[in-house]
């Protein structure tokens, strides 16, 4: 990357004076003084709509952010993204999840390698794979065909297919049972495996690296499990693996023909349309997973070549540039209004926090920016009913997704139209609130009165599309990964590595042995540490009530 350091690129500076004329516009101005701009606004691809009209940006605002990405190299970056350039520099890998939806006909050469048709051998093995188990094909080891399906893994190799699964399960096979263990905490994998029948139960180990220290345990756990009820041979036709480390599966006792690998180019977090959909394509069949990926290809070529003013992931990228770093607004909320996507902001978290909470630049030197806000929600309408109080009211600005449906998948009596009056709703209250007059006029007490004030100016977008599908899933699901790809390029950041998570890892295999071990060892941690072992060693050892 060739760009000027952030602070010094002519568009920032001028965004940072910009925005001392514009930081006490209120969104009710602007759209007092604009009837149309609720239709400027505003932009379209792939089914989504996109309304940012009730952000706090005027047109000077949005014509000094798109200079903003053209100075900080946006489309050189993204070409070199698609080209299979070694963007995650730390790790030194291309950043190629866009191959895994590219359609068979397409050919990207990196390192002298099609990687698409790599891709495509690995969709078909799936494919044969996924027809055997749904049609009864593939038996068990007492000749039963598969019921259950469990997908073990965790982070990337976890969030994917759980949201995925959750989110598509309209189209899903209904007499086959899907559950998803991740934490390492044993109660996950006790309680999703406690009324199965093993003889009809297929586990999916999904581990990039086949080391993580969670999806092991759990999967040798439920290789115990699987073995105390049919034998330890039994384990060739209940276990499959999805992973890039062929040796490590090997180790663990699966064999090669029953592992779908996938690449040191697809992040974890970019990962749930790679062989990691494995769980995916079985709940909804390789038709419907096509669809999939044909809706992640589609917002991939939007972004690849809608010019910037009509770019959506461009679009929201640079908004949550314009909100975190001018109107320092540190959190994010995500709220589906659509009861199939409420693991889509745990999906999203992932995928915007480990990308983009960097505090260094690609060259490592400390940004004096902010960078990733914290991402969070809920399905709607649950959280009107709990959090939103401080959306509406609190002092901290939270700017809002809002994603709604124009038509249920579950249509019932007048629900969803209660469910989508409510995106519309609560886009209006935080855009232009009530003013004291308001309240006043309403007959409220004067002591009163304040407390009953919304300020408004809470920036939000909504999107709406007409029904979830796996092709809008797809799309979804591609605008968010350009749009955190758009925040990092801005910020100059690697989202792409995740070293934050490592020393907590390498911090707990020292204190693993501590807490287990027959006899206890001297400590030599800090104070605090030690004191926290020591108690949890003598709780361990003293009986309780319940006889444990
Ligand atoms: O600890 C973070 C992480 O490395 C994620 O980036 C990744 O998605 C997850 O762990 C799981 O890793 P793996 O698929 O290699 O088990």
């Amino acid at each position: 990357m060739t760009a000027l350091p952030l602070r010094q690129r002519p568009a920032w500076m001028s965004l940072i004076r910009h925005f001392e004329e514009v930081h006490s516009l209120h969104l009710r101005d602007l759209f007092a003084s604009d009837a149309t701009r609720g239709l400027r606004l505003r932009a379209q691809a792939e089914g989504l709509y996109l309304d940012y009209s009730k952000n706090r940006v005027t047109d000077e605002t949005l014509r000094l952010l798109f200079e903003l990405a053209r100075e900080s190299e946006l489309a050189e970056q993204r070409d070199r993204m698609f080209r299979g350039d070694h963007l995650n520099v730390s790790e030194d890998r291309a950043v190629l999840h866009v191959a895994l939806r590219m359609p068979k006909e397409a050919t990207l050469v990196v390192d002298g390698v099609d990687v698409v048709e790599q891709v495509h051998r690995v969709l078909e093995r799936m494919t044969t794979f996924a027809l055997a188990v749904r049609s009864g094909e593939w038996k068990g080891h007492t000749g039963k065909s598969i019921k259950n399906v469990v997908n073990v893994g965790i982070g990337g190799s976890d969030l994917g297919p759980v949201m995925a699964y959750e989110a598509l399960r309209h189209y899903s096979r209904r007499d086959l049972t899907f559950r998803f263990v991740s934490n390492v905490d044993a109660t996950d994998l006790v309680e999703a495996l406690r009324d199965l029948d093993a003889a009809e139960t297929l586990f999916i180990v999904s581990s990039k690296t086949f080391g993580t220290l969670e999806t092991l345990t759990n999967a040798q756990s439920a290789r115990q499990w699987l073995s105390e009820r049919l034998g330890e041979d039994a384990v060739a036709k209940h276990f499959v693996a999805v992973s890039t480390n062929d040796v490590k599966v090997r180790d663990f006792g699966i064999a090669i023909e029953n592992m779908f690998g996938f690449w040191d180019w697809v992040g974890g977090r970019y990962s749930m349309e790679s062989a990691i959909g494995l769980s995916t394509m079985l709940a909804i069949g390789p038709e419907q997973f096509n669809q999939l990926l044909e809706g992640f290809h589609a917002m991939d070529e939007h972004f690849r070549s809608a010019p910037f003013e009509q770019n959506l992931p461009v679009i929201m990228g640079l908004l949550a540039v314009w909100n975190r770093n001018f109107l320092d607004c540190p959190t994010v909320g995500v709220m589906p209004y659509d009861q199939y996507l409420r693991r889509l902001p745990a999906y999203l978290q992932q995928l915007t926090m480990e990308s983009n909470g960097k505090h260094v630049t690609i060259a490592g030197v400390e940004v004096d920016y902010p960078t990733g806000a914290t991402y969070w929600g809920e399905a709607g309408t649950n959280g009107q009913h709990s959090f939103y109080q401080l959306i509406h009211q609190g002092t901290t600005i939270v700017p809002v997704d809002l994603i709604g449906f124009a038509k249920s998948l579950n249509p019932l009596g007048g629900h969803h139209d209660i469910l989508t009056s409510n995106v519309f709703a609560q886009a209006q209250a935080l855009a232009f609130g009530k003013t004291a007059e308001e309240v006043r006029a309403e007959g409220t007490a004067d002591q009163i009165v304040a407390h009953r004030v919304m300020t408004g100016n809470r920036p939000t977008n909504v999107l709406l599309a007409e029904l979830l599908t796996p092709r809008l899933l797809g799309s979804l699901v591609a605008l968010y990964e350009h749009s955190v790809f758009t925040q990092g390029t801005i910020w100059g950041i690697d989202s792409f590595d995740q070293w934050g998570v490592e020393l907590g890892k390498v911090l707990a295999t020292q204190i693993i042995p501590e807490l287990s071990a027959a006899t206890d060892s001297e400590l030599a941690h800090d104070s605090s540490t030690n004191a926290l072992i020591a108690l949890y060693r003598t709780l361990k050892k003293a009986g309780d009530t319940y006889g444990h």
